[in-house]
């Protein structure tokens, strides 16, 4: 959506910050042992008796798919995304995107975080840590003048400089009153090509990337989304509003990781 007063952008922030509070609560939760719907049973009752507001995927239905069942989306190690919670056990090792959209007063916040359950092998950690600077250099390339290409160029090119790829058939998206609306934000591209940037323009930057090869395929459950060739994957997501001196990210709370510090 684009902004279009101040009480419209009050409330971003505040769903903003939910979603995100959604993430602090949950960390300490993510160990060895606990399954990925008992993670989602936590957040639900967190989301709808704490926070008073709504999950969003819970019965998303986009056209073409079946209602989403479950309140978060929870994608372990080979899994790309829109992973279903449930009995799956988390091991020593496993990685786990948790991606937490909430509604409140009517606006979406979108956010999610990589977790490594116990310890994760150097190859894990460190894609994790890439596709997060991967998300980060796509936000820093967000201000007024920019295309959507900019965004995409920066992180193809940091994702694929280090070995890895960037899935493609799922990007960012505007969001606001509805979860996914224009524009989409690829995750690849060329720079100065695309829609161009202006303040007040709300998205998520939501880089997917594989430790292998970028191709994905979907499960018999509709939803889950797969490497083909079964390499690890990774995934960190916020909402940022176009401001007039750059950016402003909307999913912050006091348990948001720190922007990295990178070399360019
Ligand atoms: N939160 C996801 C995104 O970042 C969308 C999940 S749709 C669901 O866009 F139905 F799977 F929850
Ligand atoms: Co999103
Ligand atoms: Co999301």
């Amino acid at each position: 959506m684009v902004i279009k007063n101040s009480t419209d952008l009050e409330k971003m922030r505040i769903a903003g910050r939910l979603a995100s509070e959604v993430l602090d609560f949950i960390a300490v939760h993510v160990k060895p042992g606990v399954t990925t719907g008992e993670l989602d049973r936590l957040c639900h009752d967190y989301i709808t008796e704490v926070q008073k507001a709504v999950p969003a995927p819970l019965n998303y239905a986009p056209s073409g798919y079946k209602p989403f069942p479950k309140s978060i989306c929870t994608s372990v190690n080979h899994q790309v995304c829109h992973g279903i919670p449930g009995d799956r056990v988390l091991r020593n090792g496993d990685i786990v995107n948790l991606d937490i959209t909430v509604i409140k007063d009517g606006y979406h916040g979108d956010t999610s975080r990589m977790f490594v359950v116990g310890e994760g092998s150097v190859q894990a950690r460190r894609l994790c840590e890439i596709t997060f600077e991967c998300m980060w250099l796509g936000i820093q390339a967000v201000k007024p003048g920019a295309h959507l290409g900019d965004i995409g160029h920066a992180i193809q090119r940091h994702a694929e400089s280090n070995g890895f790829s960037v899935v493609r058939e799922f990007c960012g998206h505007g969001i606001g009153t509805k979860f996914h609306e224009e524009p989409q934000v690829l995750h690849y591209g060329r720079p100065g090509t695309l829609e161009e940037l202006s303040a007040g323009m709300i998205f998520t930057i939501e880089p997917m990337i594989n430790a292998g090869r970028r191709e994905i395929r979907e499960l018999a459950d509709g939803w889950t989304i797969v490497t083909k060739d079964h390499s690890l994957s990774a995934q960190w997501e916020h909402t940022v509003l176009v401001t007039e001196g750059g950016f402003e990210v909307l999913t912050q709370s006091a348990g948001t990781p720190a922007a990295p510090g990178l070399q360019h």
